[in-house]
């Protein structure tokens, strides 16, 4: 390995354990209340959004709310909209006036939101827009996204556009934040497209600039375009992977094969900011099955929400993460610090690893006993992870007779007859808990496993 990528393994190690994260996007956007593109898409003057950085007021503690809702869902790292596209910052830049401490709030959002996340003993992490609908250096007229994409007064605007000078002062203020707020954790830049990536962005420098700043902090991949997946990597490339509203198959591997960090992001509804007429919330036993899905596949779930015009959350978004919370309190332990295992993805759910232990998620109710595939003689003393209750490894019940099972499967159940059918524990996800065994001690599984098998069939009255 190289010096580079040594230092990167010990930078992800903390994030790659944390698994799960909490992010929320928070602007002037949240008082309209049509998401965070609403300039965006509904092509709104600069002078029109103004009305919005002039209403500009959440409530004292919100980010004391926010704090406390990642905590209490489990989440282990946080972050929030430092700038998003629109431009507006929720720090207190000296590099522009568009900032929250020139609204009516007059208040740095970023250092209230740091030390509130810092105080619940999560990681801090901020988000920062590499595009900028707001800066007179930004290019609007043509552009993919501009709110002034179409308007013919732009061309004569852009004229006078210099370049440089954004990027001055894009750097300025990624300085600022790796400056003013102590450690930060997580950097999420967004977005590249079109010729703007890498050194567009003088991102080489950037990164530099960032790692003489905070030496620790991971970042994501999207200074670049996929240079996260080089296998001679350039040094903007990010620490880790970042899927938006999806989900890998498999693990994310670099193109030389390697696995690499990587996280998916997604809204709790289908909307990033506040949206209210958007109520397709998901489901916290959709939102757990994600996670794990994630963690299955050695990646970490950042689940965002959508404070309100004041920086509150909802109702229904609070029950949703009080719901993770409750189940991570009981299964963190399959989820926190674990991994992928190398066994195939079962037909009922999906494994995860620590160690010696491997985490059956069983999230399909199946019929019968539920089927451990080529885990024969290998794992010992299964229980149920939220009850502590124990799981009953068997042989599987009807040999000889019909032969579903293969010669390296054990079978297990939640009760007795191990061949009947005994409802999930825990609908969402059952996480059993198995610990892997010593050849030595196989033998005598073997004998468990048959003894538990004789005790089933005793037990059916054969015609
Ligand atoms: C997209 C959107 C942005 C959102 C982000 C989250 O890049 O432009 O609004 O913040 O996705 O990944």
């Amino acid at each position: 390995m190289t010096t580079e990528a040594v230092r990167r393994a010990a930078r992800v190690k903390w994030y790659t354990e944390a698994r799960f994260g909490l992010s929320l996007h928070y602007g002037l956007y949240s008082l309209i209340g049509r998401g965070e593109w609403v300039r965006s898409i509904e092509q709104m003057e600069e002078g029109e959004y103004m009305r919005y950085f002039n209403e500009f007021s959440p409530k004292e503690g919100c980010a004391r709310e926010w704090a406390r809702a990642a905590r209490e869902a489990g989440a282990r790292y946080v972050v929030l909209t430092a700038k998003h596209h629109d431009g507006f910052c929720l720090f207190d830049s000296a590099l522009t006036d568009y900032k929250s401490t020139n609204t009516p709030a007059k208040r740095d959002i970023v250092g209230e939101y740091v030390e509130a996340v810092r105080g619940e003993g999560l990681r801090v992490g901020l988000y920062y827009s590499l595009v900028d609908w707001h800066h007179p250096d930004y290019p609007a007229y043509g552009d993919r996204q501009h709110p002034l994409r179409h308007k013919a007064e732009a061309r004569e605007r852009d004229k006078g556009c210099v370049w440089e000078r954004y990027v001055e002062y894009m750097h300025g203020q990624v300085r600022e934040l790796c400056t003013q707020y102590g450690r930060i954790d997580v950097l999420v830049f967004d977005f590249s497209y079109w010729e703007y990536y890498g050194e567009k962005w003088r991102a080489t420098e950037l990164m530099r600039l960032i790692r003489e700043l905070q030496p620790e902090v991971v970042v994501n991949d999207r200074l670049g375009r996929e240079a996260i997946k080089e296998v001679e990597r350039p040094g903007y490339a990010g620490d880790y992977d970042q899927a938006e509203m999806d989900i890998p198959r498999e693990q994310v591997r670099n193109k030389g094969g390697e696995v690499i960090p990587w996280e998916s992001w997604f809204p709790i509804s289908n909307s990033w900011a506040y949206n209210p007429s958007d109520q397709e919330y998901k489901e916290a036993g959709t939102i757990i099955r994600a996670l794990v899905n994630c963690v299955s596949k050695g990646g970490n779930l950042l689940l965002n929400v959508a404070p309100g015009p004041w920086g509150e959350l909802d109702g229904r978004t609070w029950a949703t993460l009080r719901e993770i919370g409750e189940w991570l309190g009981v299964n963190g332990e399959s989820v926190y610090g674990c991994g992928p295992a190398a066994l195939g993805k079962p037909e009922w759910g999906r494994w995860t690893q620590k160690g010696g232990y491997l985490y059956a998620h069983i999230m399909e109710p199946v019929i019968g006993h539920i089927s451990l595939e080529g885990l024969r003689g290998k794992v010992k003393s299964a229980y149920v992870l939220a009850t502590r209750r124990p799981a009953i490894l068997c042989d599987y019940w009807n040999p000889g007779i019909q032969t579903f099972d293969g010669p390296s499967d054990i079978f297990l159940n939640f009760g007795r007859p191990v061949q009947y059918t005994w409802a999930l524990p825990d609908g969402r996800d059952t996480v059993v808990r198995l610990e892997y065994t010593t050849e030595e001690e196989c033998a005598r599984l073997l004998e468990e496993y048959r003894e538990e098998f004789a005790r089933a069939t005793a037990r059916v009255p054969f015609p």
